[in-house]
């Protein structure tokens, strides 16, 4: 048995990938990692499997459909779970057309190729095989402060290029089930949280920024309001996803804790003021209030009830527990945020893999 993870290298599949080798249910489980490596893939997440014969990693793009055709043939998966992504919404509004290539293009290619696959797969090869699509709330649009949260059943009112993309991927997922029969399941997420979060997302940013004395930079009012849910509890769902979901549906997934960004600011201040210390005075003194995105949504809310229901699956931590747990992970790994911030975490694979 071996899965076929796309995007293994980015914030949240590297994290999927670690929680998968290392639980007791899946540790002799392979991953077939596949990922590009654009600024946002960062092997030395991954650094804790080196020489691990469970983890094969392969550079490669999922718009690449003869490679994604030799990974099939060749590995045989069970699964394919498809985290690889353009992800920042700051990036698709300056420049939206990687967004369409990846999240659009990229999933059309990946289900060709796996509707390729699993037709040819024996009936209880077949019968086995999911196509597990990571995808995000944001399809969603934006709440009002009263609306009640994201349920599965809302209509797609999404906003950004970044979550049109998305958007359209979904719909291609859920096209390639009703038409062709491929099992896929999709989870739309809330936004996550922890280590090795790249450093441009509003978390990581304020913690490394604050470490260096730099400002927070904070959209607008502040008063935008996100759904936070801790980085392993997003791999469990997806496990759990996985392993009991029912084919063809959509399950949300969301930690139950809506917050608005100027408290989440906030947080992190107080947060490394007591692990921290700065010899300037507070951290807050630093969080700068600047120009809002454009379009930016105001509210997002995940009603996570039907993943609880059918599969018995609720967060693990609180925000305040893996809020603590992020900002120390920040502290104990200067060196991870050092080769970020340098750039120089890109040239982990020609150091460690050769040319
Ligand atoms: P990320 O930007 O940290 O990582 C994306 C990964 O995909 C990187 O390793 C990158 O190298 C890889 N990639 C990009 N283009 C590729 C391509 N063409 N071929 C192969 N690999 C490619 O993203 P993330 O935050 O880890 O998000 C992972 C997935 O989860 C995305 O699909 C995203 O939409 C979804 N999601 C993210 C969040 C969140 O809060 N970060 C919440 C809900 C859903
Ligand atoms: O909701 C799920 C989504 O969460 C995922 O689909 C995306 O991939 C992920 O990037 C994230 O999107 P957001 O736009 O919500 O995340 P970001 O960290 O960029 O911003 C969170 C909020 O903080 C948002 O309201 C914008 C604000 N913000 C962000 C940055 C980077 C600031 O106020 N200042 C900042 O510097």
């Amino acid at each position: 048995m071996t899965i076929l993870v796309t995007g293994g290298a980015g914030f949240i599949g590297s994290n999927f990938v670690l929680d998968w080798l290392a639980s007791p249910e899946y540790r002799d489980e392979p991953v077939i990692n596949l990922d590009a490596l654009t600024y946002a893939g960062n092997l030395e997440n991954l650094k804790a499997l080196q020489g691990d014969a469970r983890h094969i990693f392969v550079k490669g793009d999922i718009c690449d459909r003869a490679l994604i055709d030799r990974l099939l043939a060749e590995h045989k998966p069970r699964a394919i779970v498809h985290f690889a992504a353009e992800s920042h919404v700051d990036r698709s509004i300056s420049g939206p057309g990687a967004f369409m290539k990846t999240n659009v293009e990229g999933t059309f290619t990946l289900l060709e190729a796996a509707r390729a696959y699993w037709s040819a797969l024996a009936e209880d090869a077949k019968q086995a095989f999911r196509f597990h699509h990571v995808s995000t709330d944001e399809v969603y649009g934006s709440l009002k402060a009263d609306d009640p949260p994201f349920a599965e059943t809302n209509p797609y009112e999404p906003n950004s290029p970044y979550s049109a993309s998305k958007a359209a991927s979904d719909h291609l997922v859920r096209a390639w089930h009703h038409t062709y029969g491929l099992p896929v399941l999709t989870t739309n997420c809330s936004n996550n949280y922890g280590p090795y979060h790249f450093p441009e997302k509003l978390i990581p940013l304020m913690i490394v920024n604050a470490l260096a004395g730099k400002p927070l930079p904070v959209y607008g009012d502040g008063q935008q309001i996100r759904d936070w849910l801790y980085v392993k509890d997003h791999a469990s769902a997806i496990r759990t996803v996985l392993a009991g979901g029912r084919v063809g549906e959509v399950y949300n997934v969301g930690g139950w804790n809506e917050m608005a960004n100027i408290d989440i600011v906030k947080t992190v201040c107080a947060l490394l003021d007591e692990l921290r210390p700065s010899a300037g005075g507070p951290y807050a003194r630093l969080i700068t209030y600047v120009k809002d995105r454009p379009g930016h949504d105001r509210r997002y809310a995940i009603d996570a009830r039907k993943i609880e229901r059918e599969l018995g699956w609720r967060p693990a931590e609180t925000f305040a527990t893996g809020i603590r747990k992020t900002v120390q992970w920040y502290l104990d790994n200067p060196e991870w945020v050092s080769h970020v911030q340098s750039g120089s975490y890109r040239d982990w694979v020609s150091q460690q893999y050769g040319s």
